[in-house]
Protein backbone atom coordinates (compact mmCIF):
# COMPACT_ATOMS: atom_id res chain seq x y z
CA UNK A 1 0.00 0.00 0.00
CA UNK A 2 1.09 3.53 -0.84
CA UNK A 3 0.24 7.53 0.10
CA UNK A 4 -0.30 9.29 -2.47
CA UNK A 5 0.49 13.35 -1.94
CA UNK A 6 0.26 16.34 -4.32
CA UNK A 7 2.25 19.21 -3.52
CA UNK A 8 1.72 22.45 -4.99
CA UNK A 9 0.88 21.00 -8.29
CA UNK A 10 0.52 23.31 -11.82
CA UNK A 11 -0.53 21.99 -14.99
CA UNK A 12 -0.71 23.44 -18.69
CA UNK A 13 -1.62 22.32 -21.41
CA UNK A 14 -1.74 24.16 -25.04
CA UNK A 15 -1.18 27.66 -23.15
CA UNK A 16 -4.19 26.52 -20.44
CA UNK A 17 -3.74 26.54 -16.97
CA UNK A 18 -5.75 23.30 -16.11
CA UNK A 19 -4.37 22.96 -12.64
CA UNK A 20 -3.20 25.28 -10.26
CA UNK A 21 -1.08 25.06 -7.04
CA UNK A 22 -3.05 21.80 -6.05
CA UNK A 23 -2.74 20.07 -3.11
CA UNK A 24 -3.83 16.59 -2.06
CA UNK A 25 -3.20 13.88 0.43
CA UNK A 26 -4.26 10.23 -0.45
CA UNK A 27 -3.69 8.19 2.64
CA UNK A 28 -2.44 4.30 1.98
CA UNK A 29 -5.44 2.09 1.46
CA UNK A 30 -7.50 4.44 0.99
CA UNK A 31 -10.04 4.79 -1.43
CA UNK A 32 -10.27 8.46 -2.77
CA UNK A 33 -12.95 10.19 -5.67
CA UNK A 34 -12.45 12.93 -7.65
CA UNK A 35 -15.51 14.49 -8.41
CA UNK A 36 -16.69 17.28 -10.74
CA UNK A 37 -18.34 18.77 -13.67
CA UNK A 38 -16.99 17.45 -16.98
CA UNK A 39 -13.63 19.58 -17.84
CA UNK A 40 -12.47 20.67 -14.42
CA UNK A 41 -9.67 18.72 -14.71
CA UNK A 42 -9.68 15.66 -12.78
CA UNK A 43 -8.48 13.35 -15.73
CA UNK A 44 -5.28 15.47 -16.08
CA UNK A 45 -4.93 15.23 -12.39
CA UNK A 46 -5.20 11.49 -12.67
CA UNK A 47 -2.97 10.85 -15.57
CA UNK A 48 -0.59 13.55 -14.00
CA UNK A 49 -0.12 10.63 -10.99
CA UNK A 50 -0.05 8.15 -13.23
CA UNK A 51 2.88 10.19 -15.14
CA UNK A 52 0.90 10.56 -19.07
CA UNK A 53 1.29 14.21 -18.92
CA UNK A 54 4.46 16.25 -17.50
CA UNK A 55 4.18 18.56 -14.72
CA UNK A 56 4.15 22.24 -14.66
CA UNK A 57 5.78 22.44 -11.24
CA UNK A 58 4.55 21.34 -7.83
CA UNK A 59 5.26 17.51 -6.36
CA UNK A 60 3.92 13.66 -6.62
CA UNK A 61 4.95 11.47 -4.21
CA UNK A 62 3.94 8.06 -3.93
CA UNK A 63 4.35 5.68 -1.23
CA UNK A 64 6.42 8.11 0.18
CA UNK A 65 9.00 8.59 -2.97
CA UNK A 66 8.95 11.42 -5.11
CA UNK A 67 8.07 9.89 -8.62
CA UNK A 68 7.44 13.68 -10.42
CA UNK A 69 9.28 13.00 -12.85
CA UNK A 70 9.82 8.79 -12.69
CA UNK A 71 8.52 6.76 -15.60
CA UNK A 72 4.74 5.34 -15.49
CA UNK A 73 6.07 1.90 -15.37
CA UNK A 74 8.37 2.67 -12.17
CA UNK A 75 5.42 4.24 -10.41
CA UNK A 76 3.97 1.49 -8.93
CA UNK A 77 0.70 2.25 -10.11
CA UNK A 78 -2.27 0.89 -12.50
CA UNK A 79 -5.04 2.88 -14.71
CA UNK A 80 -8.79 1.75 -15.82
CA UNK A 81 -9.78 3.88 -18.19
CA UNK A 82 -13.64 4.60 -19.47
CA UNK A 83 -12.79 3.13 -22.83
CA UNK A 84 -12.04 0.19 -21.65
CA UNK A 85 -8.76 -0.01 -24.74
CA UNK A 86 -8.22 -3.87 -24.82
CA UNK A 87 -6.96 -5.42 -27.41
CA UNK A 88 -9.57 -6.88 -29.99
CA UNK A 89 -6.99 -9.74 -31.13
CA UNK A 90 -6.16 -11.44 -27.63
CA UNK A 91 -8.51 -13.27 -25.64
CA UNK A 92 -10.09 -12.11 -22.40
CA UNK A 93 -6.79 -14.09 -20.57
CA UNK A 94 -3.76 -12.52 -23.14
CA UNK A 95 -5.49 -9.07 -22.70
CA UNK A 96 -5.17 -9.17 -18.68
CA UNK A 97 -1.61 -11.15 -18.87
CA UNK A 98 -0.08 -8.77 -21.24
CA UNK A 99 1.59 -6.71 -19.12
CA UNK A 100 3.19 -9.33 -16.98
CA UNK A 101 4.06 -11.18 -20.09
CA UNK A 102 5.50 -8.01 -21.59
CA UNK A 103 7.76 -7.54 -18.33
CA UNK A 104 8.86 -11.10 -18.12
CA UNK A 105 6.99 -12.60 -14.99
CA UNK A 106 7.22 -16.00 -14.69
CA UNK A 107 4.76 -17.97 -16.02
CA UNK A 108 3.01 -19.55 -12.89
CA UNK A 109 2.96 -16.26 -11.33
CA UNK A 110 1.08 -14.97 -14.26
CA UNK A 111 -1.10 -17.95 -13.97
CA UNK A 112 -1.41 -17.99 -10.34
CA UNK A 113 -2.56 -13.72 -10.92
CA UNK A 114 -4.71 -14.17 -13.57
CA UNK A 115 -6.48 -16.76 -11.55
CA UNK A 116 -7.04 -14.80 -8.59
CA UNK A 117 -8.29 -11.73 -10.40
CA UNK A 118 -10.53 -13.51 -12.68
CA UNK A 119 -12.02 -15.67 -9.36
CA UNK A 120 -12.67 -11.86 -7.84
CA UNK A 121 -14.40 -10.65 -10.84
CA UNK A 122 -16.06 -13.75 -12.17
CA UNK A 123 -14.17 -14.12 -15.60
CA UNK A 124 -13.21 -17.46 -14.77
CA UNK A 125 -15.45 -18.59 -17.77
CA UNK A 126 -15.00 -15.68 -20.46
CA UNK A 127 -11.02 -16.64 -20.04
CA UNK A 128 -10.82 -17.85 -23.49
CA UNK A 129 -13.04 -15.19 -25.37
CA UNK A 130 -12.38 -12.06 -27.49
CA UNK A 131 -13.54 -8.89 -26.60
CA UNK A 132 -15.84 -8.84 -29.19
CA UNK A 133 -18.08 -11.49 -27.87
CA UNK A 134 -18.16 -9.64 -24.26
CA UNK A 135 -21.19 -7.52 -23.31
CA UNK A 136 -19.75 -3.94 -22.35
CA UNK A 137 -20.35 -4.65 -18.27
CA UNK A 138 -17.68 -7.83 -19.23
CA UNK A 139 -15.19 -5.98 -21.34
CA UNK A 140 -15.08 -3.22 -18.19
CA UNK A 141 -14.12 -6.22 -15.80
CA UNK A 142 -11.67 -7.44 -18.35
CA UNK A 143 -9.96 -4.17 -18.15
CA UNK A 144 -9.90 -3.88 -14.32
CA UNK A 145 -8.89 -7.45 -14.39
CA UNK A 146 -5.46 -6.16 -15.99
CA UNK A 147 -5.33 -3.88 -13.64
CA UNK A 148 -5.44 -6.10 -10.31
CA UNK A 149 -2.87 -8.58 -11.73
CA UNK A 150 -0.17 -6.23 -11.78
CA UNK A 151 -0.67 -5.97 -8.01
CA UNK A 152 0.06 -2.30 -8.09
CA UNK A 153 -0.20 -0.42 -4.85
CA UNK A 154 -2.20 2.55 -6.20
CA UNK A 155 -5.04 2.00 -8.85
CA UNK A 156 -6.62 4.67 -10.75
CA UNK A 157 -9.81 4.70 -12.12
CA UNK A 158 -10.88 7.05 -15.02
CA UNK A 159 -15.01 7.42 -15.34
CA UNK A 160 -14.54 3.43 -15.50
CA UNK A 161 -18.21 2.92 -15.37
CA UNK A 162 -19.40 5.76 -17.94
CA UNK A 163 -20.43 3.24 -20.76
CA UNK A 164 -22.25 0.82 -18.89
CA UNK A 165 -26.38 1.03 -18.23
CA UNK A 166 -27.49 2.57 -15.29
CA UNK A 167 -28.21 -1.50 -13.62
CA UNK A 168 -24.85 -2.52 -14.79
CA UNK A 169 -23.91 0.49 -13.32
CA UNK A 170 -24.82 -0.26 -9.64
CA UNK A 171 -23.84 -3.47 -9.78
CA UNK A 172 -20.11 -2.72 -10.32
CA UNK A 173 -20.29 -0.34 -8.11
CA UNK A 174 -20.24 -2.83 -5.55
CA UNK A 175 -17.81 -4.66 -7.08
CA UNK A 176 -15.20 -2.34 -7.04
CA UNK A 177 -15.92 -1.85 -3.34
CA UNK A 178 -16.02 -5.07 -2.26
CA UNK A 179 -12.75 -5.37 -4.57
CA UNK A 180 -11.19 -2.08 -2.50
CA UNK A 181 -11.93 -4.43 0.61
CA UNK A 182 -10.25 -7.57 -0.86
CA UNK A 183 -7.38 -6.16 -2.35
CA UNK A 184 -6.44 -3.12 0.13
CA UNK A 185 -4.91 -1.07 -2.84
CA UNK A 186 -4.93 2.51 -2.74
CA UNK A 187 -7.91 3.38 -5.15
CA UNK A 188 -7.89 7.08 -6.96
CA UNK A 189 -11.48 7.23 -8.85
CA UNK A 190 -12.54 9.86 -10.97
CA UNK A 191 -16.01 10.39 -11.67
CA UNK A 192 -18.76 13.17 -12.87
CA UNK A 193 -21.26 11.01 -10.89
CA UNK A 194 -22.68 12.58 -7.37
CA UNK A 195 -24.28 9.10 -6.54
CA UNK A 196 -20.95 7.03 -7.55
CA UNK A 197 -18.84 9.20 -5.97
CA UNK A 198 -20.99 9.43 -2.54
CA UNK A 199 -21.33 5.39 -1.97
CA UNK A 200 -17.78 4.82 -3.51
CA UNK A 201 -15.60 7.17 -1.68
CA UNK A 202 -14.51 7.17 2.02
CA UNK A 203 -13.23 10.81 1.22
CA UNK A 204 -14.36 12.94 -1.47
CA UNK A 205 -12.46 16.06 -3.35
CA UNK A 206 -14.87 18.30 -4.99
CA UNK A 207 -13.46 19.79 -8.25
CA UNK A 208 -13.95 23.17 -10.35
CA UNK A 209 -11.64 24.76 -12.44
CA UNK A 210 -8.68 22.30 -11.65
CA UNK A 211 -9.09 23.78 -8.22
CA UNK A 212 -9.96 21.07 -5.29
CA UNK A 213 -13.34 22.86 -3.24
CA UNK A 214 -13.54 20.48 -0.40
CA UNK A 215 -11.93 17.64 0.57
CA UNK A 216 -13.74 15.21 2.92
CA UNK A 217 -16.01 12.60 3.83
CA UNK A 218 -19.16 12.43 1.64
CA UNK A 219 -21.59 12.85 5.27
CA UNK A 220 -19.02 16.11 5.92
CA UNK A 221 -19.41 17.10 2.51
CA UNK A 222 -23.28 16.75 1.93
CA UNK A 223 -24.13 17.85 5.06
CA UNK A 224 -21.55 20.93 5.64
CA UNK A 225 -20.64 22.06 1.73
CA UNK A 226 -17.63 24.52 1.77
CA UNK A 227 -19.27 27.03 -0.32
CA UNK A 228 -22.39 27.38 -2.57
CA UNK A 229 -20.49 25.24 -5.56
CA UNK A 230 -20.14 22.09 -3.38
CA UNK A 231 -23.64 22.59 -1.87
CA UNK A 232 -25.27 23.13 -5.19
CA UNK A 233 -23.39 20.23 -7.46
CA UNK A 234 -24.13 17.51 -4.57
CA UNK A 235 -28.20 16.52 -4.45
CA UNK A 236 -31.06 15.83 -6.47
CA UNK A 237 -32.82 17.85 -6.38
CA UNK A 238 -30.64 20.27 -5.11
CA UNK A 239 -30.61 22.41 -2.08
CA UNK A 240 -32.83 25.19 -2.31
CA UNK A 241 -31.27 28.47 -2.15
CA UNK A 242 -32.60 31.93 -0.06
CA UNK A 243 -30.86 35.12 -0.44
CA UNK A 244 -31.27 37.53 2.26
CA UNK A 245 -29.67 38.97 5.07
CA UNK A 246 -28.31 37.94 8.40
CA UNK A 247 -29.12 40.45 11.27
CA UNK A 248 -29.12 40.76 15.51
CA UNK A 249 -31.79 41.06 17.07
CA UNK A 250 -30.78 41.77 21.11
CA UNK A 251 -29.57 37.87 21.38
CA UNK A 252 -30.96 36.43 18.50
CA UNK A 253 -29.51 36.04 14.95
CA UNK A 254 -32.47 36.19 12.36
CA UNK A 255 -31.99 35.94 8.69
CA UNK A 256 -34.45 37.43 6.67
CA UNK A 257 -35.33 38.65 3.65
CA UNK A 258 -39.51 39.87 1.83
CA UNK A 259 -41.11 36.29 2.43
CA UNK A 260 -38.90 34.31 4.94
CA UNK A 261 -37.84 35.17 8.49
CA UNK A 262 -35.97 32.59 10.16
CA UNK A 263 -34.33 32.06 13.67
CA UNK A 264 -30.94 30.77 13.29
CA UNK A 265 -29.22 31.52 16.60
CA UNK A 266 -27.98 27.87 16.71
CA UNK A 267 -26.04 28.38 13.61
CA UNK A 268 -22.52 27.42 14.40
CA UNK A 269 -21.09 30.11 12.50
CA UNK A 270 -17.35 29.90 11.88
CA UNK A 271 -16.79 33.25 12.76
CA UNK A 272 -18.93 35.43 14.48
CA UNK A 273 -21.14 38.05 12.78
CA UNK A 274 -21.62 42.00 13.21
CA UNK A 275 -24.15 44.78 12.02
CA UNK A 276 -26.61 43.11 8.46
CA UNK A 277 -24.67 40.47 6.31
CA UNK A 278 -25.92 39.24 2.95
CA UNK A 279 -26.40 35.66 2.88
CA UNK A 280 -27.65 32.52 1.37
CA UNK A 281 -29.67 30.28 3.44
CA UNK A 282 -29.55 26.82 1.78
CA UNK A 283 -31.56 24.13 3.12
CA UNK A 284 -31.82 20.65 1.21
CA UNK A 285 -35.38 18.96 0.32
CA UNK A 286 -35.17 16.39 3.15
CA UNK A 287 -35.05 19.21 5.68
CA UNK A 288 -38.26 20.84 4.42
CA UNK A 289 -41.25 19.80 6.57
CA UNK A 290 -44.23 20.17 4.10
CA UNK A 291 -47.89 19.85 5.63
CA UNK A 292 -47.29 20.11 9.24
CA UNK A 293 -44.89 20.83 11.74
CA UNK A 294 -43.53 17.82 13.73
CA UNK A 295 -42.46 20.70 16.22
CA UNK A 296 -38.71 19.72 16.67
CA UNK A 297 -36.41 23.11 15.75
CA UNK A 298 -38.59 24.39 12.67
CA UNK A 299 -38.96 27.61 11.65
CA UNK A 300 -42.48 29.44 11.67
CA UNK A 301 -44.25 27.94 8.93
CA UNK A 302 -45.09 29.40 5.89
CA UNK A 303 -47.77 29.05 2.88
CA UNK A 304 -46.87 28.37 -0.94
CA UNK A 305 -48.69 26.77 -3.36
CA UNK A 306 -48.17 22.94 -4.62
CA UNK A 307 -46.53 23.39 -8.38
CA UNK A 308 -45.48 19.54 -9.10
CA UNK A 309 -45.26 16.16 -7.37
CA UNK A 310 -43.13 13.34 -8.73
CA UNK A 311 -43.93 9.80 -6.96
CA UNK A 312 -40.52 8.55 -6.26
CA UNK A 313 -41.75 5.32 -4.80
CA UNK A 314 -40.19 5.75 -1.42
CA UNK A 315 -41.15 9.45 -1.11
CA UNK A 316 -42.57 11.97 -3.19
CA UNK A 317 -40.47 14.79 -4.27
CA UNK A 318 -42.94 18.01 -3.84
CA UNK A 319 -42.32 21.13 -5.76
CA UNK A 320 -43.72 24.34 -4.02
CA UNK A 321 -44.34 27.72 -5.37
CA UNK A 322 -43.10 30.38 -2.78
CA UNK A 323 -43.65 33.95 -4.42
CA UNK A 324 -42.37 32.42 -7.60
CA UNK A 325 -39.23 30.69 -6.32
CA UNK A 326 -39.59 26.84 -6.83
CA UNK A 327 -38.78 24.97 -3.56
CA UNK A 328 -38.42 21.19 -3.70
CA UNK A 329 -39.64 19.44 -0.66
CA UNK A 330 -39.50 15.48 -0.09
CA UNK A 331 -42.41 13.93 1.56
CA UNK A 332 -41.97 9.97 3.36
CA UNK A 333 -45.53 10.23 4.77
CA UNK A 334 -49.03 9.30 3.00
CA UNK A 335 -50.41 12.48 3.78
CA UNK A 336 -52.39 13.42 1.23
CA UNK A 337 -50.80 16.30 -1.32
CA UNK A 338 -52.86 17.79 -4.21
CA UNK A 339 -51.26 20.53 -7.28
CA UNK A 340 -52.28 24.05 -7.36
CA UNK A 341 -53.63 23.85 -3.71
CA UNK A 342 -51.96 25.70 -0.68
CA UNK A 343 -50.07 23.93 1.93
CA UNK A 344 -47.39 25.58 4.77
CA UNK A 345 -44.17 24.38 4.86
CA UNK A 346 -41.16 25.25 7.57
CA UNK A 347 -37.26 25.09 7.49
CA UNK A 348 -35.37 22.39 9.79
CA UNK A 349 -33.39 25.05 11.40
CA UNK A 350 -30.80 22.84 12.97
CA UNK A 351 -30.16 21.51 9.30
CA UNK A 352 -28.98 24.53 7.26
CA UNK A 353 -26.18 25.62 5.77
CA UNK A 354 -25.42 29.82 5.66
CA UNK A 355 -22.97 30.95 2.71
CA UNK A 356 -21.87 34.42 2.68
CA UNK A 357 -23.78 37.12 0.20
CA UNK A 358 -20.40 37.70 -1.62
CA UNK A 359 -17.52 35.33 -1.46
CA UNK A 360 -20.38 32.73 -1.32
CA UNK A 361 -18.11 30.78 1.23
CA UNK A 362 -19.66 28.59 4.07
CA UNK A 363 -20.33 30.81 7.31
N1 LIG B 1 -4.26 18.45 -24.62
C1 LIG B 1 -4.92 19.52 -24.16
N2 LIG B 1 -4.62 20.78 -24.59
C2 LIG B 1 -5.28 21.85 -24.10
N3 LIG B 1 -6.26 21.79 -23.20
C3 LIG B 1 -6.61 20.58 -22.75
C4 LIG B 1 -5.97 19.38 -23.20
N4 LIG B 1 -6.54 18.33 -22.56
C5 LIG B 1 -7.49 18.84 -21.77
N5 LIG B 1 -7.54 20.19 -21.86
C6 LIG B 1 -8.44 21.09 -21.12
O1 LIG B 1 -8.21 20.90 -19.76
C7 LIG B 1 -9.42 20.99 -19.02
C8 LIG B 1 -9.59 19.78 -18.14
O2 LIG B 1 -9.76 18.65 -18.92
P1 LIG B 1 -9.97 17.20 -18.26
O3 LIG B 1 -8.89 16.97 -17.27
O4 LIG B 1 -10.10 16.23 -19.36
O5 LIG B 1 -11.36 17.40 -17.50
P2 LIG B 1 -12.34 16.30 -16.86
O6 LIG B 1 -11.64 14.99 -16.85
O7 LIG B 1 -12.62 16.83 -15.48
O8 LIG B 1 -13.58 16.30 -17.70
C9 LIG B 1 -10.52 21.18 -20.04
O9 LIG B 1 -10.87 22.52 -20.07
C10 LIG B 1 -9.89 20.74 -21.34
O10 LIG B 1 -10.44 21.45 -22.41
MG1 LIG C 1 -12.19 13.20 -17.81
Amino acid sequence: MSNVAIRNLQIQLGGNKVIESLNLDVKAGEFVVLLGPSGCGKSTLLHSIAGLIDTSAGQIEIGGKDMTWADPKDRGIALVFQSYALYPTMNVEANMSFGLRINGTPKAEIARRVSRASDMLQLGPLLKRKPANLSGGQRQRVAIGRAIVREADVMLFDEPLSNLDAKLRTELRRELKQLHKQLGATMIYVTHDQVEAMTLAQRMAVMKGGVVQQFDTPDVIYNTPANLFVATFLGSPGMNLFKGELEQQGAKTIFTNEHLSVDVTGYPFKQPLTGKHACVLGVRPEDIDVGHSDGVDVSAAVRASVSLIEAMGAHRVVWLDFHGTQVAGIVQDQQQIETEKEISFSIRTNRISLFDGASEQRL
